[in-house]
């Protein structure tokens, strides 16, 4: 039996935050570590889907290199694993054009990415009015590429969060719409499967009613991976916490406390209402100088590899272009197939 073929990819939009590495990144070390040796991985850095917004160019390219860097420093080995830069290879882009033409317009239309983007262009005055000036094609279509990803190497499983559910049923869809629009395709594609990432959902340190994200306004609100012991240290210490004694684990009352147990958690495995039993009779002070140590243990060794890696320029690039080749060596047997398939 042949093995699985493991697809995931990320966005090259600079040094990831400790929500990025808990919630996607640390979970592809551990899928490696765990494959059979006939699986295949591939992780992707998707710069394509990064012009869905507006990039500074300067910034995007070093974004795109950080990011290598950082999947290397977290320990993914590229020897075992492809690791590549999607806009390397052509293969997507065609693939997505391919499916785009089989896509029914009302199934793009449905996607909920879209219609929060829709949302978020109405006219204030006319909620009726779409000030389409907003909204660009590459938003509208991003799930057809993102299908094309991971067809392209006709991928059985995709590591991705829960909030990227519907998207990977539009890949099942598409898979599925052209293994029976062409009579010869008989089941070309495999309808790939979402390995669930188990939801380990970081919390804004300042506002914990959101989530840690990169474009939050507030630096304090995030940890980097690249944040010094000492930053890490004051970035705890400030997290917004409540002024209710003692520690318990309830995120919907004490999300700021239990956002803490539950990095603490994550840093040691372990659960987050079996860790707040330890600190039941202890203050947030206690709690906070925990977390600290551990997610300075955590980040140690990722942040000083990336830094170390950061500096090895020709090395990241011999990585991307070797990782480019083996990819576009495996998509283009897919591509070779598709033409051939729908009589190109
Ligand atoms: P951001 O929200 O900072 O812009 P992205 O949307 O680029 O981050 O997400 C990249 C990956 O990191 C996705 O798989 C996403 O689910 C995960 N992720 C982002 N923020 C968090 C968070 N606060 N907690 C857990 N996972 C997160
Ligand atoms: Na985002």
């Amino acid at each position: 039996e042949r093995g699985h073929i493991i697809f995931s990819g990320i966005q090259p939009t600079g040094v990831p935050h400790l929500g990025n590495y808990l919630g996607a990144l640390s979970n592809w070390v551990k899928l490696q570590r765990n494959a059979e040796p006939e699986d295949e991985l591939l992780f992707s850095i998707v710069g394509w889907h990064a012009l869905t917004l507006p990039q500074n160019p300067k910034e995007l390219s070093a974004s795109r290199m950080d990011m290598l860097a950082t999947i290397l420093a977290i320990g993914i080995d590229p020897k075992r694993s492809i690791v590549f830069h999607q806009d390397d290879n052509q293969c997507h882009t065609e693939l997505a054009w391919i499916l785009g033409c089989i896509t029914p317009v009302g199934k793009l239309r449905r996607m909920t990415t879209w219609k929060s983007r829709l949302a978020a262009s109405r006219n204030a005055n006319d909620e009726s009015e779409v000030d389409e000036s907003l909204l660009n094609t590459g938003l509208f279509t991003y799930p057809v590429l993102q299908a094309a990803d991971i067809l392209a190497y006709r991928a059985t499983h995709v590591p991705v969060g829960e909030d990227q559910t519907q998207h990977l049923e539009l890949s099942r869809d598409l898979a599925d719409i052209f293994n029976r629009t062409f009579k010869n395709a008989k089941r070309f594609f495999p309808l790939p499967t979402q390995l669930i990432t188990p939801t380990r959902r970081v919390l804004s340190l300042k506002d914990p009613s959101s989530k840690m994200s990169k474009s939050a306004p507030d630096v304090q609100s995030r940890i980097l991976l690249t944040d010094s012991a000492s930053q890490i240290k004051s970035k705890i210490r400030s997290a917004v916490t409540d002024s209710i004694d003692g520690v318990t684990y309830d995120p919907i009352n004490r999300p700021g406390a239990s956002n803490l147990l539950s990095i603490l958690a994550a840093c040691t495995d372990e659960d987050p209402a079996a860790v707040a039993l330890r600190y039941q009779d202890k203050g947030h002070g206690h709690l906070k100088a925990d977390v600290t140590d551990a997610v300075e243990e955590l980040l140690k060794r990722p942040r000083s590899e990336f830094e170390r890696l950061k500096e090895e320029k020709a090395y990241l690039a011999d990585v991307a272009k070797e990782g480019a080749e083996r990819a576009k060596e495996k998509s283009w047997t897919t591509l070779k197939a598709v033409r051939s398939i729908i009589g190109l």
